[in-house]
């Protein structure tokens, strides 16, 4: 009997094969979950009779043995212009977690460093799924109230056993602190409170991100930076003028957050699982949001129309929604867990296309704005940029959610 892990599935992933088995193996959880994840077949080849086993010459090439599948692969979303098949884009999914994993004395030394700069909600949940997913040597917490910062990285290193992982994790009080890093995720900002847009932020919000931009590109220069904060879009563009990076190395979550926000909705009203639907949210991470109906589906089938524009609304406003309950800060635990989706897909190298906030590239007719668009991630950062056949519509509603974030960057450029 074999073991097979959450390795082979990634290699499989990566080499873009189905996983083929031997009738007895041991496949374990966590692998099945990254299986679901990545779309990779699981094929279990069919248990060799006595006679093959004595003589395995006698077995016949394995693509043409009886197969029985344990899972079948996911559907890719119908539209892909550039590049491979788009992988499925579901919401972050407990297969970050190590359930079932060998374990071992003290385990491999383990690479890469993420400091998380922003020790409030959304820094907390993002550090506490990247030291779940057991990746990282190291995982550095950053905040101007270092105590915070310290606090909240002993009361996640006490989780190590719970959660099983070995990723060391330090709270400090400045990005110079922390140490280079291959990841940065910048949370660090204000909030929204009810009655506030996104862009009520957008001066206070930029002298603090251009500030942790500026010692991040002194500090690390070689790393990636996942900007969270509010305003999402221009926020993201700020830091890649500040910093100096490639326009590769700085990308901005919101559209896996807005993406999973339509997928819960989506199931909630049409009893299909969440992580069956397939959407892309693009555009701002505001008011300008697209959600392409022609390229939203469950299973490969398109959805049922019915009640979709009102789900569209309401995944639109389902911030303010959260702001409006919460009553003081905003949500934190999708967009914790979908930022640090972002970071693994890069750390793991999967070339997985998700919704990011990237610097168009004259794709869809956008160019030289930073706006969400489906990228292909990779260890360095964005890979490319993926161009689905939208509508006619859909595409004038992604170029005007471009121009509105144009003016806000010019507003800003104004203000300071
Ligand atoms: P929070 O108030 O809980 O945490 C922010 C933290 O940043 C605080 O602990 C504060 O001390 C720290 N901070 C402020 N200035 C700093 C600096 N110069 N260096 C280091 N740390 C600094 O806020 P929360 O809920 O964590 O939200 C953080 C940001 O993320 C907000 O701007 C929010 O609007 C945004 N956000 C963005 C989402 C997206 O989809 N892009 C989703 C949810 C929130
Ligand atoms: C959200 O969408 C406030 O941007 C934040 O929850």
């Amino acid at each position: 009997m074999t073991v097979i892990g959450a390795d082979a599935i990634e290699r499989a992933a990566k080499a873009g094969e189905a996983l083929r088995v031997a009738a007895g193996d041991l496949v374990t959880p966590l692998a099945r979950e990254r299986a679901r994840d990545l779309g990779v077949e699981i094929v279990i080849d069919a248990a060799p009779s006595r006679d093959e086993a004595n003589d395995r010459r006698a077995a016949p090439p394995a693509d043409r043995r009886p197969t029985r599948t344990l899972r079948p692969a996911r559907a890719a979303p119908r539209a892909t212009v550039l590049g491979p098949p788009v992988p499925f884009v579901g919401p972050p999914s407990g297969a970050l977690y190590r359930r079932g994993a060998p374990v071992t004395a003290a385990g491999p030394a383990k690479p890469g460093r993420v400091v998380v700069v922003g020790a409030g909600h959304v820094g907390m949940i993002a550090a506490m799924r990247l030291a779940d997913a057991d990746l990282f040597d190291e995982i550095v917490l950053v905040d101007i109230d270092e105590g915070r910062a310290a606090g909240i990285a002993l009361d996640l290193t006490h989780t190590a056993a719970l959660s099983g992982f070995a990723t060391r994790i330090r709270g400090v009080g400045s990005v110079e602190a922390a140490g280079p890093a291959d990841y940065v995720v910048v949370t660090a900002g204000r909030p929204r409170r009810p009655g506030m847009s996104r862009a009520d932020l957008i001066s206070t919000n930029a002298a603090i991100v251009g500030d942790v931009a500026a010692r991040v590109a002194a500090t690390s220069p070689q790393s990636v930076m996942v900007i969270v904060t509010n305003p999402l879009d221009e926020m993201t563009q700020h830091a890649w003028q500040v910093s100096g990076f490639p326009s590769s190395r700085v990308v901005g979550m919101a559209g896996v957050l807005d993406t999973a926000r339509f997928q819960a909705l989506a199931a909630l009203g049409s009893g299909v699982r969440a992580d069956r639907i397939t959407a892309w949210a693009l555009g701002s991470h505001g008011e300008e949001m697209v959600i392409p109906l022609s390229q939203a589906g469950a299973d490969g089938h398109p959805l049922d129309r019915l009640g979709l524009p009102e789900t569209i609304d309401r995944a639109r406003g389902s911030g303010a929604e959260v702001v409006g309950l919460l009553k003081t800060g905003s949500a934190f635990l999708a967009p914790g867990m979908s930022a640090a989706r972002m970071v693994l897909a890069m750390a793991r190298d999967t070339g997985e296309v998700l919704p990011a906030a990237v610097l168009a590239d004259g794709s869809y007719g956008i160019r030289d704005v930073y706006v969400g668009l489906p990228a292909r991630l990779g260890r360095r950062g964005v890979a490319g940029i993926v161009e689905l056949p939208l509508r006619p519509d859909e595409l004038t509603a992604l170029r005007e959610a471009a121009d509105r974030i144009r003016e806000r960057l010019a507003g800003l450029a104004r203000a300071s």
